[in-house]
């Protein structure tokens, strides 16, 4: 089972992980934790560029096909075998960022972003994603605290809200996948919150 995190800045993605993939493996379950952009030797030269290089005038597009490459990379190396074998992926981050950055943020055709991941991710889709919602005001504030700011997360705050609001609306269309989780609340809380949402999904019956 694939299951993703997604959301805006210091929405606390990584700490949820964290929380779960304890709780699952003391279940006896196999995780594997994953994070995107990255996974890879390529998949961390290609995050190197996509928010480090200030210098480089990366294209919308672009930037697209550089996430979509590092994703392609990591799901036939690391998503893929890991499956296969049976455990479940927890990843920070799909092709649904592409979607919210990109194409709500960036303004880039979502048709086109669709053809993109298709070609980077065939079958390979989560099963169920957990957006953990919160004001990117709050967001970009805690990662500023913790002096964390990337080429991404200094985008003007309309952008911000932009994908925020995007994101909003991938939940709304598929409300079976998603589950909407408000990040503003403390992290035991919405570790509880994310146990309870899973509980039918990894232990029917
Ligand atoms: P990261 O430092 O991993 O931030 P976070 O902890 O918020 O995940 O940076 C990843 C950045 O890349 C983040 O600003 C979101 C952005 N991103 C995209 O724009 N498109 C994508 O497809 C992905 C995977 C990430």
């Amino acid at each position: 089972m694939l299951i993703a995190f997604e959301g805006g800045e210091g929405s606390g993605k990584g700490t949820q992980i964290c929380l779960l993939q304890e709780v699952l493996e003391s279940k006896g379950l196999k995780v594997l934790s994953i994070i995107e952009p990255g996974g890879t030797e390529v998949g961390k030269a290609i995050r190197n560029i996509l928010l480090d290089r200030k210098d480089l005038d990366l294209l919308g597009i672009t930037e697209a096909f550089l996430f979509s490459a590092s994703r392609a990379q990591q799901v036939r190396t690391v998503t893929r075998p890991a499956l296969e074998e049976g455990k479940i992926v927890l990843s920070d981050r799909s092709f649904y960022s592409t979607y919210a950055y990109q194409g709500y943020g960036r303004k880039q055709p979502i048709s086109i972003l669709k053809k993109m991941t298709e070609l980077a991710v065939g079958e390979t889709k989560p099963d169920l994603v957990f957006l953990l919602d919160l004001p990117p005001e709050i967001g970009l504030a805690r990662k500023k605290s913790q002096n964390q700011i990337n080429r991404l997360d200094a985008e003007a705050m309309e952008f911000h809200q932009r994908v925020r609001a995007g994101y909003l609306t991938l939940a709304k269309k598929d409300a079976k996948k998603w589950r909407v989780i408000d990040a503003a609340k403390p992290p035991e809380q919405i570790h509880s919150e994310i146990l309870f949402a899973l509980e039918p999904v990894l232990f029917p019956n």
